[in-house]
């Protein structure tokens, strides 16, 4: 039982077992003085134990051995082991293994013994290429994997800050580096004066080693600005990294600075760490684009209240103007919308719909504005023409109304306000409970607010006279169940006559 171990400087290694000690020595010698690091066996079952413990690159087998075959080698060996390279050494081609056994084993490549090892040779130079092309490919796979794993994760809607401080995980294991930064422009900030960033440093960047950005030294200032001019990554020898983020490659979004990195030289790491820097710009964008819409659509909120505010303020305007035209009937908008909330609180509806019939009571004849005062403040009595003119204002006070969403539900209340309960109202002849029930408590409060003002054409009623009235046209012309409700309220009349006067 004999080991020869003979170490080279560099390159791979090799391990070698064959029972005959010449082989051995002779394949030291060659594979050796070719750079190789080498370590050969003459015991199989000692040789297995090693594979199974260090790390070796090729393994050299001679195929007729003792105590145990090579073929039984590699079976052992493939139990623990399936990335090693194997090369079966055969005394005679015609004793070498049956190809399917070669196959099944994953044998990569078999030569007969000779003198001389340029075969040999050969084939363990074309197993490094093969060594060298396995590696990249499993170092892209386990780099993609990562990435493609921790893609939900970066992708998911968030704050910059938190998809950096999410990121920077992998940008840490795929750089061996702890002394990093990444720094972007806020893009809510871009159109300010002063634009300003977001920066996460970890190391001896990090906040909590008092670091902060306008510390950065001039020279690495200088680094970053020429890699956001040139949109191209920058990697020094002293191991530094500086990576652009980008806004669809084109425009630059900021950069990912890598200090002290240790990559040994790995294009495909570096690959890796430029295809991770694009998933991250391509993140932080999603999340600057959905601040910016965020942005644009409180501005828009803003605009939008501000301009319901005037348009609401202009309607005000308008009814106040409608009840100040004529002199009789100033603050009757007000008491009619007193007068109604009143009865719809004995009618028990809730407060949202006790606002509806405030707010319908205020503005019910604002479509007034569009009648004209020769029309409108006519002492004498009407023309057929000019009561159909009057007959229009409850349509034209919807549609001034229609212009804000926020009287959406008060729009039907005003536009039946004036129907009759015996379809002979206007504008569109509603009967019973076709006309909305809100509007049915407008029309009382409304007829009764009438009845009791002066108007050009008469004086105002007593208040048994108003109630009277209210009786005879209960049924044909007023829901009859408002009526007598309304009436039940105005035993306290002088109560209720003061607050409508004075809750406006
Ligand atoms: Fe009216």
């Amino acid at each position: 039982m004999r080991k020869r171990i003979i170490r080279a400087q560099t390159g791979y290694r090799i391990v070698a077992i064959d029972d005959e000690i010449g082989i051995i020595d002779s394949l030291s010698v060659v594979l050796r003085k070719n750079g190789y690091d080498f370590t050969g066996f003459t015991d199989p079952i000692e040789a297995i134990e090693s594979i199974r413990q260090e790390h070796y690159d090729i393994l050299i087998l001679d195929y007729l051995m003792n105590p145990i075959h090579g073929d039984k080698v590699v079976e052992k060996i493939r139990e623990f082991n399936r990335d090693l390279y194997i090369l079966l050494l055969t005394g005679h081609k015609d004793l070498a293994p049956p190809l399917e056994t070669i196959k099944e084993l994953d044998i990569q490549g078999y030569c007969e013994k000779s003198d001389k090892f340029e075969q040999l040779l050969l084939l363990v130079e074309s197993g490094i290429k093969s060594i060298v092309h396995e590696r990249t490919i499993r170092t892209f796979r386990n780099g993609l994997d990562r990435i493609v794993s921790s893609a939900p994760e970066i992708y998911q809607l968030q704050p910059p800050q938190e998809i950096i401080r999410r990121a920077l995980p992998q940008v840490i294991s795929f750089s061996n580096s702890n002394d990093i930064f990444v720094m972007v422009d806020d893009p809510l900030k871009l159109f300010d004066d002063e634009k300003e960033s977001i920066f996460v440093g970890i190391g001896k960047y990090s906040s909590e080693n008092n670091f902060f950005p306008d510390k950065l030294e001039p020279a690495i200032i200088e680094d970053i600005f020429k890699v956001r001019t040139t949109m191209q990554p920058v990697y020094k020898k002293d191991g530094t990294i500086i990576l652009p983020l980008s806004i669809e490659y084109k425009e630059s979004l900021g950069i990912i600075y890598i200090e002290n990195s240790s990559i040994e030289g790995s294009d495909e790491i570096l690959k890796l760490l430029e295809i991770f820097t694009n998933q991250i710009s391509a993140s932080l964008n999603n999340s600057f684009l959905h601040s910016v819409v965020n942005k644009k659509n409180e501005e828009l909120n803003i605009a939008y209240e501000q301009l319901r505010t005037r348009y609401v303020d202009t309607i005000e305007v308008l009814r106040k103007a409608v009840d100040a035209r004529d002199i009789y009937t100033r603050g009757h908008s007000d008491r009619v919308s007193y007068y109604a909330v009143e009865i719809g609180k004995i009618l028990n509806l809730s407060d949202a719909e006790l606002e509806l019939l405030r707010v319908s009571g205020i503005f019910h004849d604002v479509g007034k504005i569009g009648i004209s005062d020769d029309i409108l403040l006519k002492a004498g009595k009407l023309t057929d023409e000019e009561y159909d003119e009057i007959k229009k204002h409850p349509l034209k006070g919807a549609q001034i109304l229609s212009a804000l969403s926020t009287f959406k539900e008060v729009i039907p209340i005003i536009k039946h306000h004036h129907e009759r309960i015996d379809g002979k109202g206007y504008p569109f002849g509603l009967k019973g409970e076709e006309i909305p029930l809100y509007s049915r408590i407008l029309s009382v409060a409304d007829a009764f607010d009438a009845m009791m003002s002066d108007r050009h054409y008469r004086k105002k009623l007593t208040l048994d006279q108003a109630i009277e009235q209210l009786i005879t046209g209960s049924g044909p012309q007023f829901d009859s169940i408002i009526v007598s409700k309304f009436i039940g309220l105005l035993s306290n009349y002088d109560k209720i006559a003061f607050e409508s006067e004075s809750s406006y």
